[in-house]
């Protein structure tokens, strides 16, 4: 595959789901020192989003706001804990169909509407070594 030899990919965020923000706060922020950089519910996911500032990344608290929610699907199966790693790309849309001819098994073959104005796909555990990996694209107005 033929990347922009001046793109390095970096870890956008870490997506971590929480029963409750409340928990999440009170470790991450109270005990742990992480500064609050947004707060936004994200309706398309059914989730409620804390980030965490990290420096050029962020931990991503998640929780549900409905039952059938991605995430409450998550925390009744498995529990809390580490539920995505997003990677920043350049051009998704120019990355998602270079993937799939690659082989690799993609939940999103366009990219949607993500946290902040970003735009989103993800890469299906099967196709990412078992990871649920996040493809972001930053936008005007979306850099965090
Ligand atoms: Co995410």
């Amino acid at each position: 595959m033929d990347l922009d030899p001046a793109h390095r990919a970096k870890i956008d965020h870490l997506g971590v789901a929480v029963p409750s923000l409340a928990e999440g706060l009170k470790l991450y922020r109270d005990l742990l020192g992480f500064a609050v950089k947004f707060e936004e519910e994200v309706a398309t996911e059914k989730v409620r989003v804390v980030g965490l500032d990290s420096g050029d990344s962020v931990i991503e608290l998640l929780e549900p706001t409905s039952d059938d929610s991605t995430i409450a699907k998550y925390l009744a199966k498995r529990g809390p804990g580490i539920h995505h790693i997003a990677i920043e790309v350049q051009d998704l849309a120019g990355l998602l169909p270079k993937l799939a001819a690659q082989g690799v098994q993609l939940l999103d073959s366009v990219p949607r509407p993500g946290a902040r104005g970003t735009k989103v796909a993800f890469i299906h555990p099967k196709g990412a070594l078992g990871v649920l990996v996040e493809l972001v694209e930053h936008t005007a107005g979306s850099r965090h």
